[in-house]
């Protein structure tokens, strides 16, 4: 299951990444926000973040405008690593250097299909361990 947000500004992309990733069979969890309305981009990170925290989802999306504040809140929540990402190659290293737990766009940054392009590399990646291990547990120790 993986967990799906965004502001207003993300909405329009939100929509086209669920139904692109239901489209593939896989299940999506989406916690709103559900229309253009103006909402506040921490609140939308909150539940996002909680649901992976939890375990209830194993990876999580989120897109405000530029991906740059709901980036900001995600990373507050101890555990979480949020990736801002705009190509496919830092969306891959996310993954395999930083098991990032959560990918974030810019929905008023990123076109759809670079978009559908991104999140499939960050779906398809997996964490390589090893010294990156060693580095996380840093992040986690400066968390902490
Ligand atoms: C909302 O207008 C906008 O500020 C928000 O979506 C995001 O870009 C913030 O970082």
């Amino acid at each position: 299951m993986i967990a799906i947000g965004s502001d207003h500004g993300g909405f329009e992309l939100k929509e086209h990444i669920k139904k692109y990733l239901t489209e593939k069979g896989i299940e999506i969890k989406d916690f709103g926000t559900h229309s253009e309305q103006s909402v506040d981009y921490p609140d939308c990170a909150r539940p996002v973040c909680e649901a992976v925290l939890k375990e209830e989802c194993e990876r999580g999306i989120l897109i405000c405008g530029t991906g740059i504040g709901i980036s900001m809140a995600a990373n507050k929540f101890k555990g979480i690593r949020a990736a801002l990402c705009t190509n496919v190659f830092s969306a891959k290293m996310a993954k395999e250097h930083n098991n990032a737990n959560i990918i974030c766009l810019g929905g008023r940054v990123t076109g759809r299909e670079l978009a559908f392009m991104i999140v499939d590399a960050f779906m398809d990646a997996e964490f390589q361990g090893g010294r990156h291990a060693e580095r996380i547990k840093k992040i986690h120790e400066i968390e902490a």
